[in-house]
């Protein structure tokens, strides 16, 4: 097998069958023709491979499909429309009434909110497990176990191998939100998870232009996924953003090198500075599941959060003071981010599970992004200069 960067360039790539293009093309189409009445009816009985609505298979879509599975070691993967398209598809595939959900987060607000406020009306029930002790994770009733790692916005690292033996020994189905690590610094599968997936928005696509999702595994699964999750939940990723998608994750190893070494200097920088009350950054010793992390990550990403000493007010001026990282939320794109968790992304939490998360008022997330660190640090150190 090829190696990492090899596989992000050639896998799924072929020059075109029908004009030899060189860069597999945009197939913008709803439906394709299968030819005759015999052919037709072979497709739709899965008795002869091949596209015949864009809904369930599309080959622009393909070529991302195959290289997100070549880097995550799946067999197969499954795209969706956005990364909360495929966290669905795989709810409304494997979940069935009276089934338990259990996660260890804190996870994304958007999949606590399907989670808590969509999955629960259909009779599935739902427990956060953080915290607890592994022997208390799972229940009698629990179906799946959803993992993220690392977590939004303090870069906590939730334990694979322990998630994914757990699963195993306890018939339980496994799935990582490995979004912010990306396979190229983690490759959950590699650790017994049974399915990875991605919020394809962010580092895969890499340039903040695009809305997708992407999920990979063992092929029974992701045939279960696509016939079901797919085919009747309907959430499609176009083939224009298929495109962008397969064309980000050629230059995945190349971005996420440069994001590491920028979010390296980024956070060894604040960790001096007087200002700065706290920074989590999984690569630092100072970080509580820094172990963890040396054992599961290839480097420790592009996200940063620091605590300022100031509170809310120094967190304004900071993020105000600014002038390379632009304020969004959002994460992965070349260009880099700031936000401040605490009044954006996680402002409908309630104020004791904001502290529990460590989501304080003088918390802001950096993405950091491909810039030069050393114009991130100056820019960085201007804007804490006037809370020294
Ligand atoms: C970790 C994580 N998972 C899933 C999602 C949802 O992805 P999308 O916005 O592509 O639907 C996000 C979005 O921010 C995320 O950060």
């Amino acid at each position: 097998m090829k190696r990492f960067r090899t596989r992000a360039v050639h896998v799924g790539s072929h020059p075109d069958p029908t004009t030899g293009a060189h860069v597999s093309p945009v197939y913008r189409t709803s439906t394709f023709s299968y030819g005759n009445f015999e052919r037709g009816r072979r497709m739709f009985a899965g008795e002869e491979p091949g596209y015949v609505y864009s809904r369930i298979g599309n080959p622009t879509v393909r070529v991302f499909e195959e290289k997100v599975a070549s880097l995550e070691g799946a067999e197969d993967a499954v795209a969706f429309a956005s990364g909360m398209a495929a966290i669905s598809a795989v709810a409304f595939t494997f979940l069935h009434p009276g089934d338990e959900l259990v996660f260890l987060g804190p996870l994304y607000g958007g999949t606590e909110g399907l989670f808590f406020e969509v999955l629960t009306r259909f009779g599935v029930e739902v427990r956060d497990a953080s915290g607890l002790p592994p022997a208390e994770w799972l229940s009698a009733k629990t179906r799946l176990l959803y993992v993220e790692t690392p977590t939004n916005p303090t870069l906590r690292i939730n334990d694979l191998a322990l998630v994914g033996r757990l699963g195993r020994e306890r018939g339980v189905l496994t799935v990582a939100d490995n979004t912010f690590a990306t396979p190229y610094l983690t490759r959950p599968l590699e650790h017994g998870v049974d399915l990875v997936l991605h919020s394809a928005t962010k580092y895969l696509g890499g340039h903040g232009d695009t809305l997708g999702g992407v999920v990979a595994g063992p092929a029974e699964a992701m045939a279960e996924l696509r016939a079901h999750g797919l085919r009747h939940v309907g959430g499609a990723l176009g083939p224009e953003d298929a495109f962008l998608l397969m064309r980000g994750v050629k230059t995945l190893p190349l971005r996420m090198e440069a994001h590491c070494n920028g979010a390296e200097a980024v956070a060894a920088f604040l960790e001096q500075h007087p200002a700065v009350a706290r920074v989590y950054y999984p690569g630092l010793p100072s970080h509580p599941d820094h172990e963890l992390a040396a054992r599961q990550m290839d480097r420790y990403g592009g996200m940063v959060a620091l605590e300022l000493t100031g509170g809310e007010r120094a967190a304004q001026r900071f993020l105000d003071g600014l002038e390379l990282f632009t304020q969004a939320v959002s994460l992965g794109d070349v260009e880099s981010l700031a936000t401040h968790p605490a009044s954006t992304t996680h402002e409908l939490l309630p104020a004791e599970v904001l502290e529990r998360q460590g989501i304080t008022p003088g918390l802001v997330r950096l993405s950091v992004g491909i810039e030069d660190p050393r114009d991130l640090i100056e820019d960085i150190e201007q804007a804490l200069a006037p809370m020294e």
